[in-house]
């Protein structure tokens, strides 16, 4: 297996034009194995709440849960750097509360946090990276602000683009060690890409950015709901319901167990 990630690993990318590859887990059999596919970045990320805790958005995720999940991604990998996310609620009233959500996710397992907002969130990241935690930003289209933004809806198109960019710049100039950008136009995201010192993480941002990251249930092919921009790599749903149906026809036949699976004495 390959050294462990640290985050000076992914500027050396960033300055090789090596792309740095970044999935979401968010328990150990899944986050083993990304980590022994040699995945550079695990973001637990509070996708959680809508692939595993059958919430609609990620507003209702807690610290608690995000607590649980880093620590079960952390326990099951070795290389990978494992980016534990800030749930909604966890870091908006001051940086002094910032810090102590990202100390939590830290003492949780997390090498470094992810909090969304650009210019609005740039004392909270200063706050964080201050106490010596390394912090990924990200603008563009921020699922937690979803209600202020108007839904699921490409941002810094037309006058957006200033926005972003000074969200954008505002992230780095705070002390953040990358970004992320969601759902912004191929062309925005690839100039920034090159006028920004730190890795930029494109989802729904084009082939320009300098790594890509996806939720793992997009990715395999695991849920109903299918973004555009996210490739189906797998059927690993598909797979998992063929394995169900068989084991059920298989007890209901009793055919299983059968003298393989079963002590004689
Ligand atoms: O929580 C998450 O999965 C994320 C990605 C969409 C970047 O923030």
């Amino acid at each position: 297996m390959a050294a462990k990630m640290r985050a000076h690993h992914f500027a050396q990318m960033k300055a090789e034009g090596t792309p740095i590859t970044m999935l979401t887990a968010y328990d150990a059999v899944t986050a083993k194995i990304f980590d022994e596919a040699g995945v550079d970045m695990i973001l637990v990320g509070d996708s959680y709440g809508n692939t595993m805790l059958g919430y609609s958005s990620t507003i209702p995720v807690t610290l608690s849960d995000m607590l649980v999940a880093i620590g079960a991604v952390a326990r099951s990998t070795s290389h990978t750097f494992v980016v534990g996310d800030m749930p909604f609620g966890s870091y908006e009233e001051s940086p002094a509360q910032a810090v102590r959500t990202a100390i939590a996710l830290v003492k949780a397992g997390a090498a470094a946090v992810k909090l969304e907002g650009g210019v609005r969130r740039a004392e909270a990241i200063k706050a964080i990276s201050d106490a010596g935690i390394p912090v990924v930003g990200h603008v563009g289209f921020t699922p937690q602000a979803e209600n202020a933004l108007g839904g699921h809806r490409v941002q810094g198109r037309g006058a957006g683009a200033e926005q972003l960019r000074a969200d954008a710049f505002a992230v780095q100039e705070a002390g953040a060690i990358a970004v992320v950008f969601e759902m912004v136009p191929e062309p925005i995201a690839t100039a920034l890409t090159a006028e920004l010192a730190i890795p930029t993480i494109g989802i729904g941002a084009g082939s320009g950015t300098d790594g890509q990251v996806l939720v793992w249930t997009d990715m395999a092919g695991m849920g109903d709901w299918q973004p555009k921009f996210a490739k189906r790599f797998g059927e690993v749903g598909a797979e998992l319901r063929r394995a169900t149906d068989a084991y059920l026809a298989a007890v209901r036949g009793r055919e299983f167990p059968d003298a393989e699976h079963s002590f004689a004495q």
